[in-house]
């Protein structure tokens, strides 16, 4: 039974496979063709925070590939009518594949431990997999090769870096990140997934500057996540020297692309100039969750008709 909990998940070779049916189902789909890989299959979610781009996406993949989705509101109860575990064992008799954006990382794990369905993290306090796999596929589309190239990180050491670290691991990219004091990359995370890191060659910095000279992309995400509201006046203050704009993109490589995972904050990480300018690629991004998500799908699940 595959999941996808984190990017320890998958290999170098899962991940070519994944940009392989990626590449394919796009390019199928730029003609007006929905390949039904995956009829009669169902996938469940679940979301315990707001989303838009991991719900919309997931739900038209699955329909793409012929299969159906049911998003799981409130009223199913979960976490709250009954244990994960029973909530699960029986869900995961019904469906295929189980999305899953929880507060807690641990709420993720413990699904997939009772799972007999795939189980897939949409987002969780720790890792956005899915994310980081499209982000490097958009990357590749607009660079062509990323061995060797450099991702410049600049704002909070959240969720979304530390997949993107584990992405570039395994796909030869180096990785640069510049936070505050006190907001780099979580030393537990960085302990246990030491050996899947160890490939990439990664720099925590407190200087922006540091960070994105040479880089190939600059990405920033906001300065508090969702389920940090009560820090963000102080994440404000902390943050107020990381903020993308033209300044620090002029000290970055000429052809350096913008990079966030949105939703963003126009004037905190990130000045309007910047988001809005020539080399923003943020909508792609969030477009190629959808294509990128169906390569998942089918790396999960097996596509009908192929080997
Ligand atoms: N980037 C991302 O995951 O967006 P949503 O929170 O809207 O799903
Ligand atoms: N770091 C952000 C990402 C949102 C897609 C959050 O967790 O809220």
């Amino acid at each position: 039974m595959r999941h996808l909990i984190t990017l320890a998940d998958v290999t170098a070779a899962d991940i070519e496979r994944i940009y392989a049916l990626t590449e394919d189902l796009k390019a199928k789909f730029a003609e007006g063709l929905r390949e039904p890989l995956l009829p009669g299959r169902t996938m469940a979610l679940l979301f315990e925070k707001q989303s838009l781009r991991t719900r919309v996406s997931f739900e038209t993949c699955m329909t793409h590939l012929g299969g159906g989705s049911i998003l799981l509101g409130d009223d199913a109860g979960f976490g709250k009518r009954e244990s994960i575990a029973d909530f699960t064992r029986v869900l995961s008799e019904m469906v295929d594949v189980i999305v899953v954006r929880a507060k807690s990382h641990a709420t993720v794990e413990e699904v997939a431990r009772y799972s007999n369905a795939s189980v897939v993290n949409g987002l969780t306090d720790e890792a956005h997999p899915c994310q980081a796999l499209a982000d490097l596929y958009t990357l590749r589309e607009h660079r062509g090769s990323l061995s060797g190239a450099k991702l410049a990180w600049v704002g909070d050491g959240n969720n979304v870096a530390c997949s993107l670290a584990l992405a570039c691991a395994r796909l030869g990219m180096s990785m640069s990140i510049a936070t505050p004091p006190g907001y780099e990359l979580d030393e537990r995370f960085l302990a246990k997934f030491k050996e899947d890191l160890a490939g990439v060659d990664l720099l925590q910095t407190h200087d922006p500057r540091e960070a994105v000279a040479g880089a190939a992309a600059v990405y920033t995400d906001v300065w508090a996540s969702m389920g940090q509201e009560a820090e963000e006046q102080q994440r404000r203050l902390d943050f107020a020297d990381y903020q993308v704009n033209t300044k620090l993109m002029s000290t970055a490589s000429d052809d350096a692309l913008f990079m966030h995972c949105l939703p963003a904050k126009r004037g905190e990480e990130v000045s309007a100039d910047v988001i809005d300018g020539p080399s923003s690629i943020v909508v792609p991004q969030a477009a190629n969750r959808m294509h990128v998500q169906k390569g998942i799908l089918v790396w999960l699940l097996g596509g009908q008709g192929l080997e």
